[in-house]
């Protein structure tokens, strides 16, 4: 395989982010997140595409999907940039799945599967580090550095109250994606409740029994 082109699938907090980060590294690929993407760009001006807010910041701040056309639209422009990938956060419901068949072919479709306790204690525990995008948690994966946990974040959506519509909008539109895929016979079930290091171990053997 030259450079693979990867989906990465999963509910809020799954470790999508942190397992993206080990495959861009390790299979030199772009990493392509709609979650950062739309954070990056949160406050543009999206009513021409007639939706019913102006900017993403309304629909993320309340854990619901950007709508479509916005969300589309940058997954292609990114995808038409890269030769190998690893997409993070796209597709999300089943409209998003068909739009990606007509740009791209994968090479390989992962799923982490974590239960739903597990992801609200991972969501609420997250902390990023906004100098550098580096992921942690306070239990799980707390930072060395005293200088880099002085300055850690919580991400807007990560209170329990939005964790909670998150993980309904997941059910109810992401789901089915990947009862899709699975149907298609393309995709890879990781365990992704064993620690970050395990689950890197499934992930980079998926990959290369795919090549
Ligand atoms: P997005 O940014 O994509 O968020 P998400 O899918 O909800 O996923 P997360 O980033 O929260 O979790 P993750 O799976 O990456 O987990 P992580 O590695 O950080 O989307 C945010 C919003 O943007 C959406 O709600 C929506 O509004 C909008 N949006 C995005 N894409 C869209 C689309 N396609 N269409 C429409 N709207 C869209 O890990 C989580 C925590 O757990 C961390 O603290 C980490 O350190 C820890 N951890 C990771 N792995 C392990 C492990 N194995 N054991 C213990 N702890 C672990």
């Amino acid at each position: 395989m030259a450079q693979p082109r990867i989906l990465i699938l999963g509910a809020p907090g799954a470790g999508k982010g942190t397992q993206s980060a080990n495959i861009a590294d390790e299979f030199d690929v772009e990493h392509i997140t709609t979650g950062d993407a739309l954070r990056a760009n949160k406050d543009m001006d999206i009513s021409e595409m007639d939706t019913e807010y102006d900017t993403p910041r309304e629909y993320m701040d309340q854990g619901e999907l950007v709508p479509d056309d916005v969300v589309n639209a940058i997954v292609d422009e990114a995808l038409s940039q890269a030769d190998g990938f690893v997409l993070d956060g796209y597709p999300r419901n089943l409209e998003q799945a068909e739009e990606l068949e007509d740009m791209t072919d994968l090479d390989v479709v992962l799923y982490l599967d974590v239960g739903e306790d597990e992801l609200v204690h991972r969501l609420t525990g997250r902390r990023m580090d906004p100098e550098t995008g580096d992921i942690y948690h306070v239990e799980y994966n707390p930072p060395e550095d005293p200088e880099v946990e002085g300055r850690l974040e919580q991400r807007d959506d990560d209170t329990e109250e939005t964790v909670k519509e998150r993980l309904r909008v997941y059910r109810e539109n992401t789901e089915p994606v990947i009862e899709h895929y699975e149907e298609e016979g393309t995709l890879e079930r990781v365990d992704g409740e064993q620690s970050p290091d395990e689950v890197w171990e499934d992930v980079k053997e998926t990959i290369e029994d795919a090549a």
